[in-house]
C-alpha cells in the first residue's frame, strides 16, 4: 500500500506548526472538550518507541489536593533554583514564569514504565534510557498535535520527581518523566518566551554538525 503524498501546502503548514509550537505558561482557564483531549492522547500513541515498547504512562491529575501538592512541589523547587543564580541572572530568573499550573485546565504527569514487558527488551538492553527517550517522543507528539488544535502545552521540570511520584501514588516501577500543563494559550508567539525575556535565544541554524 502506498502512503499519503504530502504536498507543498502541507509542508508549509508543517513548518508553521514547528515554528509556532511554543512551550506555553499563560493559559486561559476555559475547559478543553474531553473528546478532544482523548483524541490528542490517541495521536500521542503514534510516537516511536524502542522495541515498540510504548512505555509512556499518562496520568491525568484532576484531584485538587494532588494538584495542590504538585504546585507546592514546584514552588519549593523554583525557590531553590533561584538561589543558584546571582546578580542579573537571579533578577531575571525571579521574573520568569516557568509554569502555568494554576490556570491550565488539564494537568498530565508522564511516567515511563521501566518494567514493561512490551517490546521484550528489544534495544533497551544496551541502552535502558531509550525507554525514557520513547516517553519523551510521545510528549513531543502530543505537543505538536495539541498545537494543531490551537492548544498549548507547557512542560514543567522544576519539580522534585520523587515527591511528585509520591503525591500521585503510581506503581513503583514507573519513573517520572515530565509534568505537563495543557490548555488554550492566552496568546501566541513565534519566539520562545525565554528568548523574549532575554534568558536564552534560539539559534537560527543547526550549528553542531561535526564532520568526522
Ligand atoms: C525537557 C524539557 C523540560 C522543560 N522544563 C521547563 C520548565 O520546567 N519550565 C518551563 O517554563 N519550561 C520548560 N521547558 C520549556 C523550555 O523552556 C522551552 O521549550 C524552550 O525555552 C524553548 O521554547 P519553545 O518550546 O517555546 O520553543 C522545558 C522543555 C523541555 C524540552
Amino acid at each position: 500500500m502506498n502512503g499519503p503524498q504530502f504536498g507543498a501546502g502541507f509542508e508549509q503548514d508543517f513548518e508553521q506548526l514547528l515554528a509556532w509550537r511554543r512551550d506555553v505558561r499563560h493559559f486561559r482557564t476555559d475547559p478543553i472538550p474531553a473528546d478532544l483531549v482523548e483524541h490528542l492522547l490517541d495521536l500521542t500513541t503514534l510516537a516511536p518507541s524502542v522495541g515498540n515498547a510504548q512505555p509512556w504512562r499518562f496520568v491525568s491529575v484532576d484531584d485538587p489536593a494532588r494538584r495542590a501538592a504538585i504546585i507546592a512541589n514546584f514552588e519549593e523547587a523554583n525557590t531553590a533554583a533561584l538561589s543558584n543564580y546571582e546578580g542579573e541572572k537571579a533578577q531575571l530568573y525571579a521574573q520568569l514564569k516557568l509554569a502555568g499550573l494554576r490556570q491550565a485546565p488539564r494537568h498530565f504527569a508522564v511516567f515511563c514504565d521501566e518494567m514493561t514487558e512490551q517490546g521484550a527488551g528489544l534495544g533497551r538492553m544496551t541502552m535502558p534510557e531509550t525507554l525514557r527517550y520513547s516517553a519523551v517522543l510521545a510528549i513531543h507528539t502530543l505537543w505538536l498535535a495539541a498545537r494543531t488544535q490551537g492548544l498549548g502545552l507547557g512542560w514543567v521540570s522544576i519539580i522534585d520527581p520523587a515527591a511528585a511520584k509520591a503525591s500521585l501514588d503510581v506503581p513503583a516501577d514507573w519513573s517520572f518523566v515530565a509534568y505537563l500543563c495543557l490548555g488554550f494559550p492566552q496568546d501566541d508567539h513565534i519566539e520562545p518566551e525565554l528568548q523574549r525575556r532575554g534568558w536564552q535565544a534560539r539559534e537560527s541554524r543547526c550549528r553542531q554538525v561535526l564532520q568526522r
